[in-house]
């Protein structure tokens, strides 16, 4: 007997959520070596927001993204069947960030995990979630990309504290409503990358210890010329397979979600796939690199230019080595999704 076919995933919401104080590139080079012009010349960055607050963790940014999206959708707490949340820098070891956030809108007795995969964490969670629409188990999930990065960040490093920001994005996924949604989604990894980009202390292989934090251990380390080389390879790769698999020519796609680690980055990655910069959704002049939530927070900045029928196609690249990409159409009216945001539209 032939196995039933998938039901047809979709994205049918976005939302984001960044914290209000904003780090500049002029206050960045009154705590160490480096300049506007050196930051805007070598990564596209100008600000990003931080999250400020005794007592608030990944799981603030994640839960108002959260808040807000049911509140745009009109949704219960009680008819979401799973939370999924992407994270790097979760609240606690145990329990997960999903955890918390469901907690904290008023979700309960649901499933929720984190997904660990750094910058590619949410290809991977919105996978793990079409999985569970494709099979018929759940009908409504959430899946969230959320990043307090300034909390593993050494401000006395110049060569990583100028990259990364804080920040939170959420999208809805249901089964297709008008047979547009996930068409194709690859996730990838190689452990051998861990050397280039880790936090080498904190883990049970290295636990916490006076000298762990003497020795700034708990920081992201980055060797970022290997990394930048690896990025622009492996997100081209990711993507050019999407096309050659779905059969789309350049000209078929109307927008690439890259992550946003450096504008040199996806500005390479957009050459490769022969794509001009302006179907390349960027954000990260504003927001510098959140880590997992920078592909959902690009879908919500955009949100308002999305149409349906859009090809899409997502594409990431991260720590552990992981990498990832999702080919996607897109199933709703975007603009009519933004006007509804009730002050909760993304800062211009
Ligand atoms: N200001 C001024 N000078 C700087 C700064 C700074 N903020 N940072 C580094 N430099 C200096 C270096 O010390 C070096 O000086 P030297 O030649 O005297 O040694 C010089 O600039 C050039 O350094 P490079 O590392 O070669 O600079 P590069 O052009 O490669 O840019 C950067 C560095 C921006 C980090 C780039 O390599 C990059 O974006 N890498 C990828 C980052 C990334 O994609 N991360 C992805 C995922 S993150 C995650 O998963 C958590």
């Amino acid at each position: 007997m032939s196995s039933p076919m998938p039901i047809p995933a979709a994205i049918t919401a976005v939302q984001g959520h960044l914290p209000d104080d904003v780090l500049s590139n002029a206050e960045l080079a009154e705590l160490v070596d480096t300049s506007d012009a050196w930051i805007t010349e070598r990564t596209g960055i100008k600000e990003r927001r931080i999250l400020k607050g005794e007592g608030l963790g990944t799981s603030h940014m994640g839960a108002e993204a959260v808040r807000k999206l049911l509140h745009k959708t009109g949704t219960k707490p009680g008819e979401i069947d799973l939370l999924i949340c992407a994270t790097t820098t979760p609240d606690f070891v145990f329990p997960s960030t999903a955890n918390l956030i469901c907690d904290m809108v008023g979700i309960r007795n649901i499933g929720s995990f984190d997904v660990q995969a750094a910058c590619s964490g949410f290809i991977y969670a919105v996978t793990i979630a079409q999985q569970f629409i494709g099979t018929g188990m759940y009908r409504k999930i959430i899946v969230v990309g959320a990043d307090k990065m300034s909390t593993i960040i050494d401000y006395t490093d110049r060569a990583t504290c100028v990259l990364f920001g804080d920040g939170a994005g959420a999208v809805m996924i249901e089964p297709s409503p008008n047979g547009y949604g996930i068409l194709d989604t690859l996730i990838r990894s190689d452990g051998a990358g861990m050397p280039h980009l880790h936090q080498k202390a904190g883990g049970s292989r290295l636990p916490p210890s006076a000298e762990t934090v003497a020795k700034r251990m708990h920081y992201v380390h980055q060797e970022g010329a290997a990394v930048y080389k690896f990025a622009i390879a492996r997100m081209a790769e990711v993507s050019t397979e999407l096309m050659i698999r779905n059969n789309l020519r350049a000209d078929m796609i109307d927008w690439l979600v890259p992550h946003q680690a450096n504008r040199r980055i996806i500005e390479a990655t957009a050459e490769r796939m022969s794509l001009p910069m302006d179907k390349v959704m960027v954000t990260i002049h504003k927001y510098g690199n959140t880590t997992a939530a920078t592909i959902p927070l690009c879908l919500w900045d955009y949100e308002a230019q999305l149409v349906p029928g859009n090809r899409l196609i997502l594409a990431a690249f991260g720590g552990g080595f992981t990498w990832g990409g999702t080919y996607m159409t897109w199933a709703y009216d975007g603009a009519a999704a933004a006007a509804k945001s009730n002050g909760a539209a993304p800062p211009r």
